[in-house]
């Protein structure tokens, strides 16, 4: 039978998803759960790795079914996941140990106090191009092997891997044959030297993790495995690709030169840009980190992580309930022509990029009593767009690049007025593709590229067709009063504790 499509698995913080695409990198069809957000405590977050596995197989199926496409044409399935978020199982029962501690957790803050006060952040940094902080996994991992009762010495024994979710469905849908991951979830771990391409030997000490857990770090295209056939519908289908989901996505938008950027509106929001065989190092707040492992090389990426973007949304809708739906933003935000001062800070869990201030919490500026909803959903819709630029200026002062365009994806995307905003705070166009599931596509480009389904890097830049470009149409002395005022406004979030 014709292999006609490519799989792809998009495994996000709060739904799995299945797109099967064509040759053109088009959507055939979309198949989407969401699974249960677990809190045990404040600040905590937490899935079920198995509900998420079932989850999985749940969207396969549903996808397969409603496209009524045999698995048989399938030729290659790639991976995307909500990375740094850790999974460890018995690798004899394939059961976890405990649940999957997703990137968002603060479980794990003391950890990385106790290792700052060691005075750790340089040796981390240097290595790993990350830096301490409760996101990435190397302190989750310890943090379950302290925690969990049994499992260190099950750990010191061999017994337990670890995983991201990538590693965790590659191992589940082979039936356990594969315990691998590539090089874009690899240096999310804290563990990973990025520099040497090993995990690092001295920071596992440090963390006391056992190396025999760790997976075997792969490029993120290349055939890892076939599925179990009693798994997959009686088919051995390759699975040939894997890249974490912000890597995926700067794929997927065919940022394959240095200098190219992308920023995604998820739950969070993550700006990278693409700085080709160079690994730069940030003096700005900026992570460096691999986009991904291809053709016998590593390519680097700088990245600034947003926490709270779509979230903000979200908690208009379901926290304040000033709007029914997120769409309802847009309209609302349009119906005044400006905040007339009002700042919304949504430091929910801490700041990111570049302040990095984990006890920094939320807060709202310039209320007057002619405030109204519509103020409001504006300021929260530009925090985005001001967040966007915090990212922006430290990327362009550690590269040494001026930003010519910024290529968008994500469901906040869909918003016009913040596209707009978002260009005229930058000062730079904001181009919006056809295709808006590029983490997927590009998850499933790197799965067809091993098989041959693609043929290179020319073809997909190709494939990728723009929507709608927004141009800036604010004068700089706007811009420069505008964004004056939220420095001014999260310099006094910070300060507020
Ligand atoms: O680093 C976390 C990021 O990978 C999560 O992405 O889209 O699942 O919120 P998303």
């Amino acid at each position: 039978m014709e292999k006609k499509y490519v799989l792809s698995i998009d495994q996000g913080t709060t739904s799995s998803r299945a797109i099967l695409f064509d040759k053109k990198g088009e959507i055939v069809c979309i198949a989407q759960k969401e699974f249960q957000q677990i809190f045990p405590q404040a600040g905590w977050v937490e899935h079920d790795a198995m509900e998420i596995w079932a989850s999985v197989q749940s969207v396969i199926s549903e996808a397969l079914a409603k496209a009524s496409v045999s698995a048989k044409e399938i030729a290659a399935i790639g991976i995307t996941n909500q990375r740094e978020t850790t999974v460890v199982w018995d690798k004899h029962t394939g059961l976890p140990v405990y649940h999957a501690i997703v990137w968002q957790s603060r479980q794990t803050v003391d950890i990385c106090d106790e290792l700052k006060e060691k005075g750790y952040n340089d040796l981390f940094r240097n290595k790993t191009g990350l830096l301490i902080d409760a996101y990435f996994s190397g302190t989750k991992v310890k943090w379950i092997l302290d925690h969990v009762q049994g499992a260190r010495e099950k750990a010191e024994k061999g017994d337990l891997l670890f995983g991201t979710i990538d590693t965790w469905l590659v191992w589940k849908l082979s039936g356990g044959k594969r315990h691998v991951t590539d090089y874009s979830n690899a240096s999310r771990t804290l563990m990973y030297n990025i520099y040497e391409l090993k995990w690092d030997d001295e920071l596992l000490e440090i963390l006391t993790i056992p190396k025999s857990m760790l997976p075997e770090v792969c490029s993120s295209s290349e055939v890892y495995t076939v599925t179990e056939k009693s798994l997959f519908f009686g088919e051995e289908v390759p699975i040939a690709g894997i890249a974490g989901d912000q890597q995926a996505a700067l794929f997927g938008q065919a940022c394959f030169e240095p200098g190219m950027a992308k920023n995604t509106y998820g739950t969070g929001c993550f700006m990278l840009m693409n700085t080709g065989e160079k690994a730069v190092r940030s003096d700005h707040g900026l992570l460096t980190t691999i986009a991904w492992g291809l053709d016998g090389k590593v390519e680097y990426a700088l990245e600034g992580s947003i926490f709270v973007a779509g979230s903000a949304i979200q908690w208009l809708r379901d926290g304040l309930q000033i709007i029914k739906h997120a769409k309802d933003s847009e309209e609302l935000a349009k119906q005044v022509n400006s905040t007339d001062g009002v700042y919304v800070v949504p430091a929910f869990v801490g700041l990111g990029t570049p302040y990095w201030d984990s006890e920094a919490r939320g807060a709202v500026f310039g209320l007057t009593r002619g405030t109204t909803q519509a103020h409001f959903v504006r300021a929260t819709l530009e925090s985005l767009a001001y967040q966007t630029k915090d990212v922006l200026a430290s990327m362009e002062a550690d590269s040494g690049i001026k930003l010519k365009k910024l290529r968008v994806d994500g469901g906040a995307t869909a918003n016009n007025f913040l596209m707009q905003f978002q260009s005229d705070i930058l000062d730079v166009p904001v181009e919006r593709p056809v295709v808006l599931e590029t983490t997927a596509l590009g998850a499933a480009y790197l799965a067809g590229l091993a098989v041959g389904f693609w043929q290179d890097k020319q073809e997909i830049a190709e494939n990728w067709a723009i929507d709608q470009a927004f141009h800036v149409q604010m004068d700089d002395k706007t811009r420069e009063k505008l964004y004056n005022g939220w420095k001014k406004a999260v310099h006094a979030t910070r300060t507020f504790k």
